[in-house]
């Protein structure tokens, strides 16, 4: 069964840059084919790979190079060894001396993305399973940290660019929608820091306790990132707790230009950090850091009697105490074997390429006729929308996506900003090249000359 697994696995992979960027015909039939009553008796393996084989072949091809579409991850391979390992051995890495070697290398993976933004030796993390949970998980540290447990006056801030799951996450920590402030943005899309300021007052001077900003590594729309310092400096004036939502961008403080414009995000009290986006991982990986450790950990343990004959924790963290989850799965292999096998310059050098390809593409269509790109990119987004010359600019735009989609060459997303219609392709995946961009270029620019004939 594995060989077979494996046999299909390979010529998928094989196969990706040729298959569609998106495939959704006969979907109809491909979904009633998988709505069936459960089976008494068990059935044959190969039938059954047969239907996941079929079920792959539908969708957005969000594992192939000409999927530029929302944030891409790719999925490493070896990432996918490391669940087969892990699922076989199963083991409980929650809760240390059930599994303290595994426990020990997923604490050794956590102390790996710490290093990676200067957090100090009692920095603290969690694995999780991705950007919405790590978003809310720091968001109820922030508040059990600042707040009292009477905390409907807290307000926090995020700028008018972030990501949704911050105002889930809000609601879910138990926040009215209203107490969530959206920043307004330069016009480079970064959180406008009086702006800022201002709102702090505002609600200071209204009795409400401003206790938490948000702030971007890497927004989901442009790729901007706030100027982290200058809100760094201004929480600390104002005692808010600062999170950095890197879910996208962050892993960019890999390379030289990332550490640049991250400047300062060391100084945040927690990351949201993304595996399954800019390390190119599977979906299902996300990663929260947090400066102050006990902070997590104060906000997540509750006790529970059925526990006590474990051994507290050590070096080592029962990790269960610092995130909502008790049984997981051991996600810190699926970072660990990666890193190792491919090295972590491996990884430094794939984000600066996608880095060089997003200004290429950027620079490829602004010299074209007609294309618009408001913003330069700051990561790896390129955001645009061309100009007809008469008719509604909106209606052209959604025709050219649908256009450009048709290809099945590459897939695009696109977003409202500032009221307006705007295409984005974003460069992530670890199996996008220059070639394949190139292509991208060569179709955009064409389906807009052909809708503009
Ligand atoms: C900036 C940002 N934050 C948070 C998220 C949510 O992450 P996830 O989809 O892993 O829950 C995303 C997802 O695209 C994102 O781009």
């Amino acid at each position: 069964m594995a060989g077979a697994a494996v046999d299909f696995v390979t010529s998928f992979i094989e196969r990706l840059p040729d298959a569609p960027a998106a495939d959704l015909d006969g979907l109809e039939e491909a979904m009633r084919a998988l709505r069936e009553p459960v089976p008494e008796a068990g059935g044959d393996f190969g039938d059954l790979l047969g239907n996941v084989a079929d079920a792959a072949g539908k969708g957005f091809n969000t594992a192939g190079p000409g999927y530029l579409a929302y944030i891409p991850g790719g999925g490493l391979f070896a990432a996918a060894l490391a669940d087969f390992l892990a699922c076989s051995v199963n083991r409980f890495v929650n809760v240390w001396e059930a599994a303290p070697a595994f426990a020990q290398l997923e604490t050794t993976v956590i102390r790996w993305l710490c290093d990676l933004f200067g957090y100090p030796p009692e920095a603290r993390g969690i694995l999780t399973s991705g950007g919405s949970i790590s978003n809310f998980t720091a968001i109820v540290t922030a508040r059990r940290a600042r707040l009292p447990e009477d905390f409907l006056d807290g307000t926090l801030y995020v700028s008018d660019q972030g990501h949704l799951s911050v105002l889930k996450a809000a609601v879910l920590a138990g926040f009215p929608p209203g107490n969530v402030r959206a920043v307004p943005t330069t016009p480079e899309l970064r959180m406008d820091v009086s702006a800022l300021r201002e709102a702090v007052a505002r609600d200071r001077a209204d009795g409400l306790r401003p206790f938490l900003v948000v702030a971007n590594a890497g927004t989901t729309n442009t790729g901007a990132v706030d100027p982290l310092a200058e809100v760094v400096a201004l929480a600390r004036a104002e005692q808010l707790w600062v999170h950095v939502d890197g879910a996208y961008g962050g892993f960019f403080q890999l390379t030289e230009r990332g550490r640049r414009m991250f400047a300062g995000i060391g100084d945040a009290d927690s990351i949201t950090l993304d595996p399954h986006k800019a390390l190119f991982l599977p979906y299902g990986t996300g990663s929260l850091l947090v400066r102050e450790g006990r902070l997590l950990r104060e906000a997540h343990r509750v006790g529970g009697d059925y526990l006590q004959d474990l051994a507290p924790e050590g070096d080592v963290p029962n990790f269960t105490d610092y995130s909502p989850e008790l049984s997981r799965d051991f996600r810190g292999l699926r970072v660990w074997l990666p890193i190792k096998l491919h090295g972590l310059g491996g990884f430094r050098e794939a984000l600066d390429e996608k880095l060089d390809l997003t200004r290429w593409l950027y620079y490829r269509l602004r010299e074209t006729p007609g294309f618009e790109l408001p913003w330069e990119p700051e990561v790896t987004v390129v955001a645009f929308r061309y100009r007809p010359p008469s008719g509604d600019a909106e209606e052209f735009n959604r025709r050219l996506l649908r256009r450009i989609n048709e290809s099945r060459r590459v897939f695009l997303s696109s977003t409202t900003i500032d009221g307006r219609f705007v295409l984005r392709a974003c460069i992530v995946s670890h199996r996008t090249h220059r070639d394949r961009i190139e292509e991208a270029a060569r179709i955009i620019t064409g389906a807009a000359r052909e809708l503009d004939a």
